[in-house]
Parts: structure tokens; C-alpha cells; sequence
């Protein structure tokens, strides 16, 4: 519960003025799917794209975040609304700071991802849909979760035990399973491209 007696300090560098020494149009970048999908490997390829072509970016990574400032959070739904709603918020501040944020986290919830969407300003909020069918994911099975999953060993495992809600109007729609992962980074860098992200 927030106490009454805090006061909100306006700062005097502005988003404007940190984001201009950059050259850059800060935003969040919301990759969201399922384990398996390729969030992870395709944030980390466009960070790297981005990072050469001299943009100044942060990477927030699920398993990461996890084990640092959301460490003793699971996976309840009660408990991933919780995570996501730090994220939002750390992402927030990093937009403040003028940077290109880049998150990663299967972010299940429709309704938590549009909560992120209404912390930020039109236009600074970009989800992007790594879709990639469940049997795909299962197959890939990157961390050998699947298998414990369909066990039983992991409750509330997402896809399996735990809803996915699907992004209805994504900013970009991005399948792995059809396209290289040099194709997927190239579809999200021609977007931030062409809507301006990459310059002041
Ligand atoms: S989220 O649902 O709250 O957005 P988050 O992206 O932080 O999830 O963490 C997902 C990662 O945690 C998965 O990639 C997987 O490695 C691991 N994990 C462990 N248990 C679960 C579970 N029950 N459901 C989904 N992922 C799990």
C-alpha cells in the first residue's frame, strides 16, 4: 500500500531532451508467446541489430528477471500479474531514460499486456506476436520442460495447464515456424524502420 505522504518530483532532464542525445524514439518492444517460441533468441538477434547500428537498447529476459527482481514470484495467475507488472514498470523507466527496452516474457494475459500498453505513451508500447504453434515449441523444447509438463511434474505449465491468450491486433506478427530467425529480426527492424524508431 502506497503511503499518502509521497510526492511525485518532476525531473528537470526530460524524456525529450535523454532520448534526443540518443537519436532515438524510446519504446518498449513486448515480445510475448510461449516457451519455446523464440522471444528470447529473436530479442537478443534484434538487440544485437540494433546495437550495431549504434541505437542504445536493454534486454529484460524472463528467466533472468526471475531469478533477480522477481525472484519468488511463480506461476499462479496471481503471481504473473505481479511479474508483469514490475516489468511494466521497470520498462517504463527505461523508456523514461530515452532507451529502446526489449522484453521477453510469455506474458499470458491479454489484459496485462494492455495495463503495460496504458503505463506508456501512443506509440511507445510495440507488442510483437512470436507465434509459433504449441506442437512446434513442444518439439523444440529448448529447456526440457515440456516433457515434465506433460508429467505433471510442472503445475500450470502455459499451453499445456495454463492459458495463453493470443494478441488479437499485435503491431507485428511474427511465425517462426515458416520464416529463418534472420527474417524474423529482418521483418521487426523494417517496422521500427519505417515507423521512425531509429532516429530522433
Ligand atoms: S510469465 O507467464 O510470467 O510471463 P515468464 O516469461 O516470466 O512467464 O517465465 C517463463 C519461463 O519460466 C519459461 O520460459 C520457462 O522457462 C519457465 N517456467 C517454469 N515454470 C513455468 C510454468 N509453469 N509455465 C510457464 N513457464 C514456466
Amino acid at each position: 500500500m502506497s503511503s499518502p505522504h509521497i510526492v511525485w518530483h518532476d525531473h528537470r532532464v526530460s524524456k525529450a531532451e535523454r532520448a534526443a542525445l540518443k537519436g532515438q524514439k524510446p519504446c518498449i518492444l513486448w515480445f510475448t508467446g510461449l516457451s519455446g517460441s523464440g522471444k528470447s533468441t529473436i530479442a537478443n538477434a534484434v538487440e544485437s541489430a540494433l546495437h550495431v547500428k549504434g541505437r542504445h537498447t536493454y534486454l529484460l529476459d524472463g528467466d533472468n528477471i526471475r531469478m533477480g527482481l522477481n525472484r519468488g514470484l511463480g506461476f499462479s495467475e496471481a503471481d504473473r500479474v505481479e511479474n508483469l507488472r514490475r516489468i511494466g514498470e521497470v520498462a517504463k523507466l527505461f523508456v523514461d531514460s530515452g532507451m529502446i527496452v526489449l522484453t521477453a516474457f510469455i506474458s499470458p494475459y491479454k489484459r496485462e499486456r494492455e495495463s503495460v500498453r496504458a503505463l506508456v505513451e501512443a506509440g511507445e508500447f510495440i507488442e510483437i506476436f512470436i507465434d509459433t504453434p504449441l506442437h512446434v515449441c513442444e518439439h523444440r523444447n529448448p529447456k526440457g520442460l515440456y516433457q515434465k509438463a506433460r508429467a505433471g511434474e510442472i503445475a500450470e505449465f502455459t499451453g499445456i495447464s495454463s492459458p495463453y491468450e493470443a494478441p488479437v491486433n499485435p503491431e507485428l506478427h511474427v511465425t517462426t515456424d515458416t520464416q529463418s530467425i534472420e527474417a524474423c529480426v529482418a521483418q521487426i527492424l523494417t517496422y521500427l524502420e519505417d515507423k521512425g524508431y531509429l532516429h530522433a
